[in-house]
């Protein structure tokens, strides 16, 4: 998280300020969302917890069309192997709609910087 140089802080701002202030109140819109489902038990954004890290999960299927569909089945019903051993449990605390909602924000992260 802290890994910005000094210059690297300035030139970020320089670039986004434009679309900054839509995205950060749609992101903690989302971070919101995020703990109340739960998911923050076991993912964060930048680091991998006992899930992966968000912005790898956006890495890393960055290209792929079919990948919403088919990881908001994976997070309502669970799943392991793709990172690890490690399993996700079911998430029946989040509806699918919201499920539908983190994931195809969550995949439109950056990468990680480090
Ligand atoms: C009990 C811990 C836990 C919770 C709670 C959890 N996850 Fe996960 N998540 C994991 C683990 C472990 C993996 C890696 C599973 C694997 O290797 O296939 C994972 C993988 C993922 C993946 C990638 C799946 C793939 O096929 O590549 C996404 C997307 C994801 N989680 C989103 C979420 C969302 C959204 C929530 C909240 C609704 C959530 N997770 C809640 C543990 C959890």
């Amino acid at each position: 998280m802290n890994s910005h140089s000094r210059w690297g802080v300035g030139l970020c701002s320089v670039l986004m300020l434009s679309g900054a202030a839509f995205a950060e109140k749609n992101d903690e819109a989302m971070i919101d969302l995020a703990w109340e489902s739960g998911c923050f038990n076991c993912h964060d954004l930048d680091k991998p917890l006992l899930g992966p890290a968000w912005r790898d999960v956006a890495e890393r299927y960055r290209d792929d069309d079919e990948a919403l569909s088919r990881l908001v089945v994976t997070v309502r019903d669970g799943g392991s192997g793709n990172w690890g051993e490690e399993r996700m449990t079911p998430n029946r605390r989040a509806a699918e709609e919201e499920i539908e909602r983190l994931v195809s924000w969550l995949l439109s992260l950056d990468a990680r910087e480090d």
